[in-house]
């Protein structure tokens, strides 16, 4: 049972497992979580990169590399916390990859497909293991990555915004099943934040300064710190009664729908 009665940010005790966390959000989700006390269980791709954030986040974390489509990531790494820690208190997804950001008529099958599988079948197949052992637990709290690209239409990113509108009614749909089973799943969906993904958009001319600024009321990119931060309240007892929910980080982004934003004086 969470604590209801007053709002900790403390996590000492707490066993997390960050998806994607060699790199941009995830990495600071994971480095924030060892700040705030929690042991980590740090997951991406390449196990070289996976040990040395692991090594550079301290004795907190631990390195669990594999693949989030691959069925034994999830289970090993649930496995291993189980074994080692009994419990598995938070699990954040924020595996992804951006698409070519192609016109529907252009798209490459396979890649459409990737870019599905790592945010939707890895974000279903991490939540579903960890999901089994929070339930049996009565407790546990999932994070899962949507995006401005899931609530609102962007042209060229068909297999991008799919699977984040994926993710928010995945999130929903466990929220409901496991809410009775003391496990709390919300989805956080971030605008333009500077990581490596957002990089590589912006060194293929995909995206510019003066498209992000003057199409977001804030007027600036996010950074990692400023989703991080939103990830740890909603894993915090400041959030015990919040489940289902899909919260925009996005500085008013997905907010405005108008056709340009006033003059800032
Ligand atoms: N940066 C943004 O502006 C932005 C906006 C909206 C949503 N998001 C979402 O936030 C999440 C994090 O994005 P980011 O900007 O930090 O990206 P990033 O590219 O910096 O980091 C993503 C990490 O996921 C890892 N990854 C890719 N495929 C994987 C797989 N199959 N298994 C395990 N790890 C895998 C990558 O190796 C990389 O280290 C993603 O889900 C992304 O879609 C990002």
């Amino acid at each position: 049972m969470e604590k209801r009665d007053r709002v900790s940010f403390d996590f000492s005790g707490e066993v997390a497992v960050v998806t994607g966390a060699a790199s941009g959000i995830g990495k600071e989700v994971a480095r924030q979580l060892v700040a705030a006390g929690a042991t980590v269980y740090v997951n991406d791709l390449d196990p070289a990169r996976v040990g040395a954030v692991a090594a550079e986040l301290g004795d907190n974390a631990i390195a669990a590399a594999g693949d989030v489509t691959v069925l034994s990531t999830a289970t090993s790494i649930v496995e291993a916390a189980k074994a080692k820690f009994g419990k598995l208190d938070i699990l954040v997804n924020s595996a992804g990859i951006a698409d070519e950001m192609v016109p529907t008529l252009e798209q490459d099958l396979d890649r459409w497909q990737r870019v599905v599988d790592v945010s939707l079948r890895g974000s279903y197949l991490m939540s579903r293991e960890a999901g089994r052992l929070m339930t049996a637990a009565r407790s546990g709290k999932i994070i899962n990555f949507a995006s401005i690209a899931g609530v609102v239409g962007l042209p060229g990113r068909n297999a991008y915004s799919a699977a984040k509108a994926g993710i928010v009614m995945m999130t929903k749909t466990m929220a409901a099943e496991w809410g009775g089973l003391g496990v709390r799943v919300n989805a956080i969906a971030p605008g333009y934040i500077e990581t490596p993904m957002v990089d590589d958009l912006m060194s293929r001319g995909r995206i510019t300064d003066e498209m992000v600024h003057s199409r977001t009321p804030l007027r600036r990119f996010g950074e990692p710190s400023e989703i991080a931060k939103p990830v740890l309240f909603l894993c915090s007892s400041a959030a015990s009664y919040v489940t289902g929910a899909c919260l925009s980080v996005d500085g008013g982004w997905a907010a405005f729908g108008g056709i340009a934003l006033p003059v800032a004086e």
